[in-house]
């Protein structure tokens, strides 16, 4: 049962509540109420799930309306339910529950909410042709068991070719697909951090990088970006401090801030991560969406003569992320040794989606030269309505990437954002960047979804953060997923 449940469910679930022992004499209401909290503390009723309507359940059940009414009352009051006007009511746990704080859990699978919380365009028109390509292609694969460790050949070959091309020769044997760049980076951390490791990571960084590195129970350090990206000095002081054993950074466009780490940085950072015996994973995720024609430095690894630089990417931000297909790019031994790794997770890779992403990245410069100008069109439109509608709020034009970090008017990120779920805006606060709860000030906003969405959520975010100062601080907060 995930998404919704149906009133005929509910009510099987329900069984006897109308009698239930120790009952006494509380009204219909309350024990309906009741028992739908002690189905949720149980986990057989899941949380996110959207319950039926009133008028369903009561049928159901055989009650009047106005009992379920009550009680579906009673429990958006004790914090087990959230509601929001035509678009029905969701199961919850009271005290702001979150399942895990790095948002690792099942979306509501909300077609209206304007969903801000992911930082991921919708696919390309290409990827239906591309698939076709691929499903025509499978025969030459399928005499074989299907397995490939570290990737099928061809797309080992299409993604070495392409660091190649931005000056950083590439061998297919330096390369391991993988399923997405999360799992490059979990495989990577398996092989280069024994658990409680010491890390060092931006901060703000990606969250689902601090989930992998939760997982692998680190020792995190982090380097503060300022308003304008990383402080040399202390980057490297903090390098040659604290002596990590591998430092998480993502250097072009980074997640949340959109900043680019200049040459000359890179440089330093490499040559002061090989003289403390740091390795380095460096995060490509953003590399292929420069905008305004803005020049890239030259990839990390370039500086790299030690094989300090593990570099991680994918094809989720400017082809899919549906497709689940990403790359470490090491060493060849550190390729067959993460293989080795791999064996013990997952195996290999889909072949049918590997070679859809051949297809793809056989047609890369037309697809991604459109996601540019989508991409600046779009962040357009939001800085456009942002510097109509929230004045205020401070923001760095991103030169790349999909997000612009927005520094507000004051410590309401959480509640700006529990304001604006309300609204169907779902937005990922400051907070989620970083370690501690702080960021408060900040906010993510990504510019992936339509122009005309952008400016929709912008004017609902306008209008509750001025309701915010007037009526404080909502009460209820749904998990969701960032990425
Ligand atoms: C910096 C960074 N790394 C990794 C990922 C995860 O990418 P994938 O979908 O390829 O696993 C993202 C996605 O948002 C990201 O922003």
């Amino acid at each position: 049962m995930t998404g919704q449940v149906r009133g005929v469910q509910l009510a099987r679930l329900l069984g006897q509540w109308h009698a239930l022992p120790g009952r006494r004499r509380s009204p219909d209401y309350a024990a309906l109420a009741g028992t739908v909290r002690g189905l949720l503390a149980d986990g057989r009723l899941p949380l996110g799930v959207r319950l039926p309507a009133e008028r369903e359940l009561a049928e159901a059940l055989r009650i009047s309306r106005t009992t379920v009414t009550a009680a579906y009352r009673q429990l958006r009051e004790t914090g087990h339910l959230a509601s929001r006007r035509g678009a029905g009511s969701w199961t919850m746990l009271p005290g702001n529950h979150r399942v895990a704080s790095t948002g690792l859990w099942t979306p509501l699978d909300d077609r209206e909410m304007l969903d801000l919380g992911v930082a991921a365009l919708a696919a390309p028109p290409q990827l239906l042709t591309a698939a076709r390509a691929a499903a025509e292609d499978l025969p030459s694969y399928l005499g074989g068991a299907g397995y490939h460790p570290t990737g099928i050949i061809e797309l080992r070959e299409a993604v070495a070719d392409a660091y190649a091309a931005r000056g950083l020769p590439t061998s297919a044997d330096q390369i391991m697909v993988t399923s997405g760049t999360q799992h490059a980076l979990d495989l990577v951390l398996r092989l280069a951090l024994a658990p409680g490791g010491s890390v060092l990571v931006e901060s703000p960084t990606y969250p689902n990088a601090l989930a992998a590195l939760a997982g692998r129970r680190a020792r995190i350090t982090t380097h503060g970006l300022a308003a304008d990206g990383w402080e040399p000095d202390l980057l490297l002081g903090s390098l040659r401090q604290t002596r990590p054993k591998l430092a998480y950074l993502i250097p072009e466009f980074q997640n949340p801030t959109g900043h680019l780490m200049p040459a000359a940085l890179r440089e330093r950072v490499v040559a002061a991560a090989h003289a403390v015996g740091t390795d380095l994973v460096i995060d490509e995720s953003f590399v292929d969406l420069p905008l305004d024609g803005t020049e890239l430095p030259p990839p990390v690894g370039v500086y790299d003569r030690h094989s300090r630089v593990i570099s991680i990417g994918g094809m989720s931000k400017p082809y899919w992320g549906g497709l689940r297909i990403g790359w470490v790019r090491a060493s060849a031994p550190q390729v067959q040794r993460l293989a080795a790794v791999r064996v013990g997770v997952d195996m290999a890779s889909p072949v049918l989606d590997q070679l859809v992403a051949v297809h793809l990245l056989a047609d890369a410069d037309a697809i991604v030269a459109e996601r540019r100008v989508q991409l600046a069109v779009q962040r357009d439109a939001l800085l456009g309505a942002l510097a109509q509608r929230l004045p205020d709020w401070r923001v760095t034009v991103p030169r790349g990437g999909v997000t612009l970090w927005a520094e507000l008017d004051g410590p309401v990120s959480s509640a700006l954002a529990r304001a604006a779920e309300e609204v169907g805006v779902r937005l990922a606060p400051g907070p989620r960047f970083g370690l501690d709860g702080t960021m408060e000030r900040f906010l993510r906003l990504p510019f992936t979804l339509p122009a005309a969405d952008l400016v929709e959520a912008v004017g609902r975010i306008a209008a509750v953060r001025y309701d915010l100062d007037r009526t404080g601080r909502q009460r209820w907060r749904e998990p969701a997923v960032i990425a």
